[in-house]
């Protein structure tokens, strides 16, 4: 029988599960379809991709605010978002080997793509998920998972006006879960039932809306490029009218070339004023503004960036992968931005003797405090540097027999392998100079 050959998303799905980033869910019972937990070295990397994203929408602007609301809320958001009626895919089911589709993905809606058999015709299959709130489970007591963060935002749009100083143009901000009973799942972690999202709604002023849409485009290109992830490996792709989700008046993706081809990392929309006139609407709350400059009350529109924190993890992993043929052998190697890798440095003593190991230590409790350093003793240390190149860490510091005479030590650097040595009361320095300025 001929051997299934290892393609590159084997490749990083089994080194995610052999290091520790990803685990399928509940594996032990059998996994759950298309919900994933995160290790040690995978949370790391979420943590740090969500504070990179913080640091780049809310910390370097003073009109943009975060905010974290529920995951639970009023039924009536989403009726008033239009999620209850329209958030639907178009469903069909293969009549002989019963397997499901989303019509829409599929290149002929009438033949099954897995065995070529009937397929039926489209119903529409709402995505949220339904669960119920207080001891009694009946229709009044139905809430939904949220789909999106954006909405969270929206009905709290007067309560942060009220309690900050913002004027329009500014932005709210908001990192966190959500839900959607996706009738296709594909792709690792790239279209899960539970995933994150990392969402700005920008406020502006009717009539500047398109202008503003371009400078949240470019400036949401520039991010990813920021992220150090390839450009020739980023597009956009406008959306065309067919395509629109219900609240949308314009709207491209960022696509980034996964292995598995040309596809959506983050949306970036239109909303108009739809989302405020309709809870406005809904809720009987005034949510105009009154702008003081110009004297004029309105609805603000909402320019949106919508990224997904796991499909931006997924392509890191893809952008960041690489197996290199080197002279005398081969190394995997994850080529992560210093500020998205797990971990920053790997600390070694060169042998386990002449003071070196408590030496080593010590450099490790110096740091530990400000950086994820990891201490390794096990092996050579050609392996040492091979196991922290497979999982991405930037910098190796060895201890050797010249620190002990003049406090040095080497830093190797993970892309070029080269070696320079540093002081140790400059390695501190040292490692903010490169993981915070890139320098
Ligand atoms: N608030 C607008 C909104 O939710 P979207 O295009 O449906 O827009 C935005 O989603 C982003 O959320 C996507 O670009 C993707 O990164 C992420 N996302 C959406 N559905 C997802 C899923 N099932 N699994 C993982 N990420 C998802």
């Amino acid at each position: 029988m001929s051997k299934k050959v290892e393609t590159v998303m084997d490749k990083i799905v089994s080194l995610c599960k052999r290091r520790g980033f990803i685990f399928q869910s509940s594996e032990i019972y059998g996994g759950l379809s298309s919900i994933y937990d995160y290790g040690p070295l995978g949370a790391e990397l979420k943590k740090n991709i969500k504070n990179f994203w913080w640091k780049w929408m809310v910390q370097s602007h003073a009109n943009i605010v975060g905010l974290d609301s529920s995951i639970l809320m009023s039924p009536r958001i989403w009726e008033a978002s239009g999620h209850v009626e329209g958030f639907t895919d178009p469903l069909v089911d293969c009549k002989k080997c019963k397997h499901r589709f989303r019509a829409d993905l599929l290149e002929n809606m009438h033949v099954c793509p897995d065995c070529g058999g009937e397929l039926t015709e489209p119903r529409q299959f709402n995505l949220m998920f339904k669960t119920h709130m207080g001891p009694v489970e009946e229709n009044a007591s139905i809430v939904y998972l949220r789909p999106e963060t954006a909405q969270g935002i929206y009905v709290n749009f007067l309560n942060v006006l009220n309690s900050t100083r913002q004027k329009v143009p500014f932005g709210i901000a908001q990192i966190g879960k959500a839900f959607r009973n996706e009738i296709t799942t594909e792709n690792f972690i790239f279209r899960t039932r539970e995933f994150e999202q990392m969402e700005m709604q920008y406020f502006v002023k009717p009539g500047t809306d398109t202008e503003w849409f371009e400078h949240w485009k470019k400036d949401r290109m520039e991010y990813y490029k920021a992220l150090g992830i390839h450009s020739e490996k980023l597009r956009f792709q406008q959306h065309g009218e067919d395509e629109l989700a219900h609240y949308a008046a314009a709207a491209f993706d960022i696509q980034y070339e996964f292995p598995f081809g040309w596809k959506e990392l983050e949306g970036i929309h239109n909303r108009t004023d739809f989302d405020l006139k309709k809870h406005q609407e809904f809720s009987g709350k005034d949510l105009s503004y009154f702008d003081e400059e110009c004297r004029e009350r309105y609805i603000p529109y909402i320019v949106e960036t919508s990224a997904g924190a796991d499909r931006t993890v997924l392509t890191v992993l893809a952008d960041a992968y690489e197996e290199q043929q080197l002279e005398k052998d081969k190394r995997t190697v994850l080529h992560f931005h210093p500020a998205v890798a797990p971990i920053k440095a790997g600390i070694f003593p060169l042998v386990k003797r002449d003071g070196m190991p408590e030496l080593a230590h010590k450099i490790t409790d110096i740091l530990k405090p400000h950086y994820n350093v990891f201490y390794d003793a096990g092996g050579a240390v050609g392996r040492r540097y091979r196991r922290q190149d497979e999982i991405g860490t930037p910098f190796c510091i060895t201890v050797d027999s010249e620190t002990l005479e003049n406090e040095t030590v080497t830093v190797r650097e993970r892309d070029s392998m080269q070696q320079e040595r540093i002081k140790i009361d400059g390695l501190l320095m040292y490692l903010f100079n490169k993981i915070e300025k890139g320098d």
